[in-house]
């Protein structure tokens, strides 16, 4: 079996992938995108389509008085920062922002998994022998804990710096930050320091596997860290273990000859994308 890379144009994450880079080159696209004729305003109207299904969803929760841990308690409490309830619109957007967190993500996670492990045999073949051995359970071995970390690291799907406001002055490593500074981190950096990663650049999961991989751990932040960090993180990673499990047992696969380094290179559209992705969707 051979792994390619294809582009769906009409999913709506796809859009709002789109959408974004569009708005990055013209910001005032936000407002009259719909309008627009053509492949521009239907990636809009894409997700337009998306938002109205998903107020159509939320209504319907109201109605029949769902009851899940997340839309329980948003349904019908107060906003926090509004001081009122989430009208059927904000609440839309708020899931629609789950939704496109919780996808893309994981899928880009997948897709450069299979990208790197698939290059390098021995890799691959060392995955697959713990598996079959661990199997059933074998979701969580060392290795595919490893092959995961070390893909999180060198291709972290949100690679986009994180602004935050400073709320308090302070002193960072002699750096003097003024209260309402704007102060960002950004994985991709932070993952291929030198001084906590030896030879970074390289897709090494055994470094997972030594002695001492507990304080690389502390560097690892692909779901960034703190109070804002990713709420899907469990989530995404049991379902990459669950992949990359399922897919290492069932399949002998190789990488198509269609995908290459220059079009693997990643793209900071917030969410990274390779950048073959971007280039295809303009010219679908
Ligand atoms: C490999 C998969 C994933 C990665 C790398 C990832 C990464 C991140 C990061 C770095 C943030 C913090 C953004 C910031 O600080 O501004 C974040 C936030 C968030 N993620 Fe994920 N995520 C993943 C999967 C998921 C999944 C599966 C879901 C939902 C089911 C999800 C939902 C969210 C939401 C709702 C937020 C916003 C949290 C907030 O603002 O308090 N993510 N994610």
């Amino acid at each position: 079996m051979s792994v390619t890379y294809t582009y769906q144009r009409s999913t709506t994450t796809e859009a709002i992938l789109t959408i974004s880079f569009q708005k990055e080159l013209i910001p005032s696209l936000e407002s009259y995108g719909p309008y627009v004729p053509g492949k521009i305003g239907n990636d809009f109207r894409d997700v337009q389509k998306w938002k109205m299904f998903a107020v159509e969803i939320v209504k319907s929760c109201r109605e029949n008085g769902t009851d899940t841990p997340f839309l329980s308690k948003v349904l019908n409490s107060q906003d926090g920062f509004l001081g009122r309830a989430l009208t059927d619109s904000e609440l839309a957007e708020e899931c629609m922002g789950g939704m496109f967190g919780g996808s893309g993500t994981t899928a880009t996670t997948f897709i450069y998994l299979l990208w790197a492990v698939l290059r390098r045999p021995d890799i691959g073949q060392k995955l697959q022998n713990e598996l079959k051995t661990a199997f059933p359970g074998g979701d969580k071995t060392p290795d595919s804990v490893a092959v995961l970390n070390e893909t999180f690291r060198l291709y972290p799907a949100t690679i986009a710096i994180l602004p935050r406001t400073a709320l308090v002055e302070t002193t960072l490593d002699g750096i003097h930050i003024p209260r309402g500074t704007t102060v960002a981190t950004q994985n991709l950096t932070i993952h291929r320091d030198p001084k906590t990663f030896d030879n970074p650049d390289n897709f090494d999961p055994e470094r997972w596997l030594k002695n001492g991989h507990d304080k690389l751990k502390e560097a690892l932040t692909p779901f960034s860290v703190g109070p804002r960090k990713c709420i899907g993180s469990n989530l995404a990673e049991m379902e990459l273990r669950l992949l990359v499990a399922l897919f290492f047992l069932r399949f002998e696969a190789s990488i198509d000859s269609s995908m290459n380094d220059s079009g693997m290179f990643m793209y900071d559209t917030f969410n990274m994308s390779p950048v073959a992705k971007i280039y295809e969707s303009f010219m679908v």
